[in-house]
């Protein structure tokens, strides 16, 4: 399923609840390097604007923006996301703090609606932070990259958060964490389901299943049907019939190294201009320009 069906309001906030679980280190690490890099970041570059596609609450956001002129003339924040209520709220609370600033929220998919932003104003920082990239399979990982080449101009940048390759256990952890909070995200995609196609899948039926695959560098999750069942989805009239242990493949999460990533971007006609790591060197965040 594609990524962004999980992300209904519900989803929506209860991602944000994972981001704080002790398991995920992702957006620890993630904010640790940004807290690093920002303040000269913003410094050399001097964006006139900021791109934010997948921008959730934008609560990583505010450190680019505090070590931003965002006063100066003409300054805007495009933040950019599958879910209205959280472009508005993360809107309204940017206005709120940054009063002269402008802000452009778009509400779409940053996989068919990128030609939404607006033309730019000046240069350009595109932030695409989260690890995002990883819930795209390889082949639409170069698409939606060679997509963003296309936006990208000579002086802008993009900024890209990225999981790294690293121990099994604690990947595994991180995606079945202790509280439950995963295995409900997860099951979650159901409901969005039944609203969207008017199906009727019952998360009791299923059963939250995740583990890294290493052959692959990724993180699958999937949901385990407990019993031979069937569901029926009236607007793609379609009748699924699960047998027992059978598996809805919900999720990739892929984790990269530096040649890997260095990979896709170079298929993208993108090059690495930084790469930045936590003192773990479990998270990454890549500065990338033209080739
Ligand atoms: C949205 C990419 C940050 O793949 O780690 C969290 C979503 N899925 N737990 C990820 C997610 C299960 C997440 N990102």
């Amino acid at each position: 399923l594609k990524p962004k069906y999980f992300y209904d309001d519900y989803g929506s906030d209860l991602f944000e609840n994972i981001t704080e679980l002790p398991e995920y280190y992702l957006t620890r690490a993630e904010t640790s390097i940004i807290n690093t890099i920002s303040s000269d970041l913003m410094r050399t570059l001097d964006p006139t604007e900021i791109v934010e596609l997948g921008s959730g609450s934008s609560v990583k956001t505010q450190s680019f923006l505090n070590n931003w002129d965002y006063e100066a003339s003409q300054r805007t924040f495009i933040p950019f996301d599958v879910s209205r209520s959280i472009v508005e709220n993360a809107s309204k609370s940017f206005l709120a703090s940054y009063p002269k600033l402008n802000i452009h929220g778009i509400i779409g998919d940053f996989e068919r609606h990128l030609e939404k932003i607006p033309k730019p104003s000046g240069k350009r920082l595109i932030l695409f932070l989260g690890s995002t990239l990883g819930n795209l399979d390889p082949e639409f990982q170069v698409k939606f990259l060679t997509n963003i080449h296309d936006l990208l101009l000579p002086l802008d940048r993009l900024l890209i958060g990225i999981d790294l390759v690293k121990n099994e256990t604690l990947l595994n952890a991180a995606y079945n964490d202790s509280a439950g909070i995963t295995a409900k995200f997860n099951k979650n995609i159901l409901s969005v389901l039944n609203n969207r196609v008017g199906s009727n899948f019952d998360e009791h039926n299923f059963e939250h299943y995740a583990y890294y695959n290493q052959n692959t560098t990724r993180v699958e999750m999937h949901l385990v049907s407990k019993t031979k069942h069937d569901v029926f989805l009236p607007k793609i009239n379609l009748h699924a019939t699960f047998r027992s242990e059978e598996t809805i493949w919900t999720e990739s999460s892929y984790k990269f190294t530096k040649e890997t990533i260095e990979d896709v971007l170079v298929q993208s006609g993108l090059r690495i201009a930084q790469w930045h790591t936590d003192k773990l060197s479990s998270f990454a965040l890549v500065l990338v320009g033209l080739r």
